[in-house]
């Protein structure tokens, strides 16, 4: 130990600032990141006219992501001029997707590394430091990060991410992350329990377990619903989510485990990306309409107050006027209490981009994509003034941003609700009654226990 406390650490004090964009995979990975560069001496920091070193961890899912970026990396071209020495890199999928590109030209950065190559970071980075380049984008059949511990950000100290699985095999047609993000693997199950564990310990009250697909985690023996119930009986105070389901994958199992444990919250993230079954085929989704309509009532018959979320996208290749209508009509059939939607937006190196033409105009595409986000504002409206009147149990989160005498938490079924603090602190499950709502947030009123 004392010979590791006097080994010179590269980083001695030099200050990492992260930036994140994409998804909750990419929120968990930064925690690895700045756990592998902390173990070497660096420091974190929230400033970033602080940092010695600027890292983008970055999304490739849309056009749209890598622009913004893009731009970001316009803008930090200034910073770098002002402060010779600062070292900048992308890490995460566009950094998988573009690789060596990223070094060259106007906004050519310094460090470049793959979802899979976050252990390299401080050598591609005292590379850099040393005037050179570093490059890591190899993809792993086995990457985990096993055996590092996330350095938790979040600091509301309450709900943290836990990252089961990586990767993902199922190739649908219009989608980079098999490509950016390689291999599915699934993390060894000991530690993915002895982490929630050591969460719950440390007075977290809610984990999210992470993967892009993860009905098909398997560790060994375990599957996905023994690896959710044996996080759950860690303690009948911790609430354990999991995103995200993929439909061919869910199975009555899974559903019938949630079903007996009032911990694993009431609420089930399964993007549908189309209502049609012609269109799911083109997509390589592996299910039909028939099949997701019949897992939607396969949760409703278990579980009748379980929140249904999806994610859809609007002008896939070849969709014409009739598979958007399906799409509308089940969205009313499922009744969504939320769904993230989406343009299509074609992404190089895809099935999609190779055999299926971008053919949907652009106006057809908007005005589909507002067709789609004007139903679903109403049907998110309808699910919120079903909650007027009943009774929830929240898990506080912090103070509402509105009000500092109000507190914000959410529902097991990932519903917002704020209400007033009276003598309750973060981290306190609290009943309370609805009795108003927004499009986005229920309000409500403590239950005091003599009032019932
Ligand atoms: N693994 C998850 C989601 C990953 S990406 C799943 O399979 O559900 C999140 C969402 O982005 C997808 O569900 C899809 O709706 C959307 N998406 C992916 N690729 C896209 C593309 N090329 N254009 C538009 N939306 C896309
Ligand atoms: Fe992309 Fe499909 Fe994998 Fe989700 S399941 S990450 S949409 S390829
Ligand atoms: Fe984006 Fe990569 Fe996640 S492409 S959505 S950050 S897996």
């Amino acid at each position: 130990m004392e010979i590791n406390t006097l080994r010179p650490l590269h980083g001695a004090g030099r200050k990492l600032y992260v930036e994140t964009y994409g998804c909750q995979m990419n929120v968990g990975d930064t925690e690895i990141v700045v756990a592998v560069m902390q173990r070497e001496g660096y420091v974190h920091t929230e400033r970033i006219d602080e940092a010695d070193v600027i890292l983008l961890n970055t999304c490739s899912i849309r056009d749209n992501a890598e622009q913004r970026i893009r731009g970001r990396l316009a803008e930090l071209k200034r910073c770098r001029r002002e402060r010779p020495g600062l070292v900048v890199g992308v890490i995460g999928c566009m950094a998988e997707r573009l690789k060596e590109q990223l070094l060259e030209g106007a906004h050519g950065v310094d460090v470049v590394a793959g979802p899979d190559a976050y252990r390299d970071l401080p050598r591609l980075v005292r590379q850099a430091e040393a005037g050179g380049k570093g490059v890591n984008v190899l993809l792993s059949a086995e990457e985990t990060y096993a055996g590092i511990a996330p350095v938790r950000l979040d600091r509301n100290g309450v709900s943290a991410f836990v990252s089961i699985m990586r990767g993902c095999d199922n190739y649908c047609a219009y989608c980079v992350v098999p490509y950016t993000r390689g291999r599915e693997r699934s993390r060894d199950a000991a530690t993915v329990v002895a982490e929630a564990r050591s969460l719950f310990e440390n007075g977290y009250r809610e984990v999210t377990l992470l993967g892009q697909n993860v009905n098909s985690y398997r560790f060994g023996e375990v599957g996905f619903p023994d690896l959710v119930r044996r996080v759950a009986e860690i303690s009948p105070l911790l609430r354990v989510r999991f995103a995200t389901s993929h439909p061919k994958d869910m199975s009555d199992r899974l559903l019938d485990t949630m079903a007996s444990m009032p911990n694993i919250c009431r609420a089930i993230h399964l993007p549908a990306q189309s209502g049609s079954s012609s269109m799911l085929a083109r997509m390589n989704r592996k299910y039909t309409r028939a099949w997701y309509l019949d897992r939607i009532a396969a949760i409703r018959q278990r579980m009748p107050d379980c929140a249904v979320t999806t994610d859809l996208i609007a002008g896939f290749s070849g969709e014409t006027a009739e598979e958007h209508l399906e799409t509308l009509s089940l969205m009313r059939e499922v009744g969504y209490d939320f769904a993230y939607m989406f343009k299509y937006s074609e992404r190089p190196g895809t099935f999609a981009s190779k055999h299926l033409p971008d053919d949907v105009p652009e106006e057809i595409k908007s005005r589909r994509l507002s067709e789609i986000i004007a139903l679903q504002n109403e049907l998110g409206h309808r699910s919120n003034l079903r909650d007027v009147g009943r009774e929830f149990e929240v898990l506080v989160e912090g103070t509402s941003k509105r009000d500092e005498r109000q507190l914000s938490g959410r529902t097991s079924q990932n519903k917002v609700v704020v209400f007033d603090r009276g003598t309750h602190r973060v981290g306190d499950y609290v009943r309370v009654r609805i009795t108003g709502c927004t499009a986005a947030t229920l309000f409500g009123d403590p239950i005091t226990e003599q009032g019932n």
